[in-house]
Order: structure tokens, then sequence, then C-alpha cells
């Protein structure tokens, strides 16, 4: 198993205290509900099930339990979060999931459409749930929901800021980083509107230091499977880009959250935690001992992948334990380890 027993109270507390709250909100003591949106460093099946049935949605109602085997590694930290709180996930995030098709859209083959986005599916698919549950009065399916017992997530980014995304110059014609950071407070929006009060956004990792995005200079990986030309690129150049998006992005949030919350008063009543998960890498990476098992590695991903065979999965796990590791794939991170 993975150390850093403090890393589990780290995130316990987060997710029981609140950092930016408007006046007379008081703390929630107990979550029996996380729900959770996101990409894949949350996802527990639900692109999964889209890919099983032929690109077709979950219908209203349906749960997706926890999953050992998923594209972070293992488990990801819902599962661990949930086991801590004594308390239930309802799981909506998808592995490739962005903000919003309209500002990144990026087509998956094997579900005949584009990577269902947290604004055109994860919120709505909720929205169903919610109405699914009011219905179904004999089902304990979301039905203990209420604003004092319910913590919401976000976290996404790391495929909008990416390849075929911002970093690649492949957004939608007109679109910017700030519609991506208005799409996010647009998700609270929506949560807020059934009656979420609880709020808890994760800021954008340090993907520039990732093996994906780091230079080949850095030690980052060479062309593979989600980068085919990658040094066809100036690769130095492009983890300083990764570096200025996310670095901004999460300026963006640190000042936009108390500033909608309070300034604007856009969700009264509410509060509203960012998880500084970018500080937690650069802890991990000063000091990986700390939170890795021996040999603790922060730059190698875990499963190393062919890139001569390009678009297939020929990877290769290595000798050591997934537990020594960051990194599962080039860009997969194994939540569980570091926030567990
Ligand atoms: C799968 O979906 C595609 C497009 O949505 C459709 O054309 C095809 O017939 C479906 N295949 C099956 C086996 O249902
Ligand atoms: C995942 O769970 C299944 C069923 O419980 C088990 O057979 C399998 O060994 C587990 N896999 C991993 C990687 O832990
Ligand atoms: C509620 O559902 C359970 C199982 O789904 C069933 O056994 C039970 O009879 C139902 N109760 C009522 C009152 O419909
Ligand atoms: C949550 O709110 C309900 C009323 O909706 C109240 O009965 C309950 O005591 C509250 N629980 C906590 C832990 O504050
Ligand atoms: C992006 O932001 C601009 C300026 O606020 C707005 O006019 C435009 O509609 C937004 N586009 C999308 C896709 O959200
Ligand atoms: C990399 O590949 C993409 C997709 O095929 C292409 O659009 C882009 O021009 C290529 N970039 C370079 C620098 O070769
Ligand atoms: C790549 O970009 C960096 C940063 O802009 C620059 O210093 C370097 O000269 C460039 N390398 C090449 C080969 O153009
Ligand atoms: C997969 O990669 C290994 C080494 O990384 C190589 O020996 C093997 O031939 C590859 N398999 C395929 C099907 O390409």
């Amino acid at each position: 198993m993975p150390k850093a027993p403090s890393c589990a109270m780290r995130l316990l507390t987060i997710l029981l205290s609140s950092i930016v709250t408007s006046a007379a909100i008081s703390p929630i003591t107990t979550v029996d509900n996380l729900i959770v949106f996101g990409d894949s460093y949350t996802d527990e099946g639900r692109l999964a099930y889209f890919q099983s049935h032929n690109g077709t949605a979950p219908p209203a109602g349906t749960f997706i339990p926890t999953a050992n085997v998923t594209a972070s590694g293992g488990y990801t930290w819902p599962h661990f979060a949930s086991q801590q709180l004594g308390a239930t996930t309802y799981n909506y995030a998808v592995s490739g999931a962005t903000c919003s098709n309209e500002i990144v859209y990026r087509y998956l083959e094997s579900i005949n459409g584009p990577f269902p986005s947290v604004i055109d599916y994860e919120i709505p698919a909720f929205l169903a749930d919610v109405e699914y549950a009011l219905g179904a009065k004999n089902s304990t399916f979301l039905s203990n929901r209420k604003p004092n017992n319910t913590v919401y997530t976000l976290w996404i980014g790391t495929n909008d800021l990416g390849v075929r995304a911002f970093l690649t110059d492949s957004q939608q014609p007109g679109t910017t980083i700030s519609n991506f950071t208005d799409c996010i407070w647009s998700v609270f929006d929506a949560i807020y509107s059934t009656g979420g009060r609880h709020f808890v956004l994760f800021n954008e990792a340090p993907l520039d230091q990732s093996p994906l995005y780091a230079s080949i200079h850095n030690g980052g990986v060479g062309d593979n499977q989600y980068w085919e030309n990658k040094t066809s690129y100036n690769t130095t150049e492009f983890e300083q880009k990764m570096l200025e998006y996310t670095t901004s992005v999460n300026t963006i949030f640190s000042y936009g959250a108390p500033f909608q919350l309070l300034v604007e008063a856009r969700w009264p009543g509410a509060s509203f935690t960012i998880f500084d998960i970018h500080q937690l890498f650069l802890d991990i990476y000063s000091n990986p001992s700390e939170y890795l098992d021996a040999p603790a590695n922060t730059n190698e991903p875990y499963y190393g992948c062919s890139i001569t065979v390009l678009g297939s999965n020929n990877c290769t796990a290595s000798e050591h334990s997934l537990s020594s590791f960051l990194w599962s794939v080039i860009l997969g991170l194994i939540t569980g380890n570091i926030l567990t």
C-alpha cells in the first residue's frame, strides 16, 4: 500500500471544510454523498459503459460502481475518499472529458462521437438522475441528498489544456481559456440549482512536468500514442506553454472562486473550496519517498508503451509496484497513490 496517511487526512479535511465560505454557512460535518464530475483522473467506469454499449449513455438511475481497474491505474481517488468519509459516491466523470465540446471537441471513434463533456453530458446526466430519484420513491438511489450532507467535486482541464486542445491550438475557433473557466463556474450554477451547496474544485496539476508534456530535454517521452508527432514540435516551447496555461488557469480559479461566491453572490449559502492538487504534486516532486513506495518514481510512467505501434496499447508494466509511481501511463495519474 502507498504511504502518506497524512494525505488521506488532508483530503478528508478538505472535503469537510471550506476555504471560501459566504457568511453564516455552517461547515459540513457529515458527508453522506460524494458527487463527482471530471475526466479519467476521477472516472470509475462511465466511459467504459459508453464503449461497451456502442456509444450509448447509461440510462438515468444507473449507479456506476467503484472499479479497481481504471484509466488512472487501480482505483481512482473517489473510491478512497468515500471510504474514508463513509459516503456513497455518485460518479459522473468520463475519461477524456473536457468541460465543454463547444470549446474543445475531440472525436472518439469507439463511441461514434465526441468525448462526453462535463457541461454537455455529465451535468445533464446528473440532472436526469435527480429527476429519476424524485420519481423512484422506493429506491436508495440519490435518495438522501441534502444541502448539508453532500459534497460536489469537479476536476477537469487536463484534456482541455492539452494536445488536440488548447496546447496545439485545436480549440473551437474563437474560443479562449476564459471560455473554459466560465464553463467551470456554469457547472456549479447547475449543481446549485439542484440544491447543491458544498463545492470543491480541484485545480490543474503541473502538467508541464508530466511525461507527456515535459520537454525531451527535461525527460519527457517522445512520440507516443496520445501525441504521435510530439517530437515534430519544439518540446521546450510546448512544455513552457503548458506551464503558462495551467498556472494561469489556477490563478483564475483562486481569484475567481471568491469573486464569484462573495462579490457576485453567485451561489448564496454555498461554500466553495479549491483543492490545491498543483501544490500537492510539487510536494511529491520535492519529496517523493514520503508519498510513494520505494523506489519512488515521479518521472517515468508505470506502463511503458511502445511508440512504434501507434494507436495500439502495447504497454509493458514496470517490474516495480504500481505504488511506487506518480504516473500510470504518460498522462494517466495514479490518483490512488497520492490522495490516500
Ligand atoms: C452503433 O452505433 C452506430 C452509430 O451510432 C450505428 O450506426 C450502428 O448501427 C450501431 N451498431 C449496433 C450494433 O447497434
Ligand atoms: C480487481 O478486482 C477483481 C474482482 O474483485 C479481482 O479479481 C482482480 O484481481 C482485481 N484486480 C486488481 C488489479 O486489483
Ligand atoms: C421496494 O423494492 C424492493 C426491491 O427493489 C422490493 O423488494 C420491495 O417490495 C419494494 N417495496 C415496495 C413498497 O414497493
Ligand atoms: C441537515 O439539515 C437537516 C434539515 O434539512 C437537519 O435536520 C439536520 O440536522 C442537518 N444535519 C446536520 C449534520 O447539520
Ligand atoms: C466565449 O467567450 C466569448 C466572450 O465572452 C463569448 O462571446 C462566446 O460566446 C464564448 N464561446 C463559447 C463557446 O462559450
Ligand atoms: C502533428 O500532427 C497533426 C495531426 O496529424 C497535424 O495537424 C500537425 O500539423 C502535425 N504537427 C507537426 C508540427 O508536424
Ligand atoms: C525551442 O524553443 C526554445 C524556447 O523558445 C528556444 O530557446 C530554442 O532555441 C528552440 N529550439 C529550437 C531548435 O528551435
Ligand atoms: C510490444 O512492445 C515490445 C517491447 O516494448 C515488443 O517487443 C513487441 O514486439 C511489441 N508488440 C507488438 C504487437 O508490437
